[in-house]
């Protein structure tokens, strides 16, 4: 009797923390000056719709249609319709931050969509709330135009170097305590090396860079930086760097392959293709010639 009762006070434990795991989504921590970011993106009904683009490509399938409370429910947490008020009640910045940095379920969209789109998507979702006022940046986005990246490689230690600085009239402005990443551009997409690094006083951050990576036939890569400051925002830079293994396979665009232009579809393809076509051509020939016949008998 005393142990039937145990069992099921555990399992009434079990359930009612797994039920109340489901009812309170986790609160999100954003760092206080993540929470004040505004956007320098002035809100109208043209960021709005491109940012509805993105959102019906990108997010639609597991968040719904804003306001239609069709998120996608197998999931846990079960994605908020965007439209309601918890989300609404949320700072841009708040919001800015769950887009790029992700939680679980929710995706990192920081290396998908640059600032700006993050931005309009913002703007979308804003466009459902007709109490929203939107307060603007002061942050002029003309300013990234002043940062330039110097990027080296040292062969024996396998580091690159990434120094960031911005040329402004008063002299230069060194970028410290910036996160700054590297990728090298690969066919599909980029291929992010090391981890994310913060520059040092001077705006130096070093990097760990594979040694096997395979470069074109001269072993160059297209490595691409990203700095991202509060007062230059977001940067991107690309180069090409002589340091992957030289390759001397035809790359995966000059080769005959399916992902290829339709002059350079494999062999098998265009033949099937081909006789695919030819064949259905003949089909219609002989129906129409049998329709022919019919007819013919029809009016003797
Ligand atoms: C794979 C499914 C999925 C996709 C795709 C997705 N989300 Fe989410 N999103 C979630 C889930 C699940 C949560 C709840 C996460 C949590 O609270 O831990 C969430 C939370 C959010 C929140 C916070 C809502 C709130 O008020 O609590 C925002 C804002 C958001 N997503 C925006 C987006 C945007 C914009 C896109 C597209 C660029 C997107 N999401 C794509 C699943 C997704």
């Amino acid at each position: 009797m005393f142990k039937k009762n145990i069992g099921i006070k555990i399992s009434t434990i079990i359930l009612v923390s797994l039920f109340s795991l489901q009812a309170f989504a986790q609160a999100w921590t954003i760092p206080a000056e993540l929470k004040a970011k505004t956007s320098y993106i002035p809100f109208t009904s043209s960021t709005s719709k491109e940012g509805e683009d993105t959102y019906t490509k990108n997010c639609m399938s597991c968040h719904g249609n804003p306001g239609k409370g069709n998120s996608m429910k197998a999931l846990n947490p079960i994605p908020p319709d965007l439209a309601g008020k918890v989300t609404q009640q949320r700072t841009d910045g708040d919001l800015f931050y769950i887009i790029t940095t992700g939680r679980g379920v929710m995706p990192s969209f920081k290396d998908v969509f640059p600032e700006q789109e993050r931005w309009k998507l913002i703007s979308y979702i804003r466009s459902f709330n007709r109490q929203y006022v939107q307060v603007l940046s002061t942050f002029n986005p003309q300013k990234a135009k002043l940062v330039k990246f110097d990027i080296t490689y040292n062969a024996v230690n396998h580091l690159v170097r990434v120094a960031v600085k911005a040329t402004e009239k008063t002299g230069m402005v060194v970028l410290k305590n910036d996160s700054v990443d590297i990728y090298a551009k690969r066919y599909f997409g980029r291929l992010q090396f090391d981890n994310g690094m913060i520059t040092d006083k001077d705006g130096i951050a070093y990097f760990k860079f594979p040694t096997d990576l395979p470069g074109d036939k001269a072993g160059n890569v297209e490595v691409i930086a990203r700095v991202t400051d509060d007062n230059y925002g977001e940067v991107t830079y690309q180069t090409r760097m002589k340091i992957g293994v030289p390759t001397d396979k035809p790359g995966l665009t000059e080769q005959r392959a399916i992902w290829n232009v339709v002059s350079k579809s494999p062999i098998w393809l265009v033949v099937v293709f081909t006789s695919g076509i030819l064949f259905l051509g003949l089909f219609l020939l002989y129906i129409g010639f049998s329709l022919w016949k019919i007819r013919k008998i029809g009016t003797l």
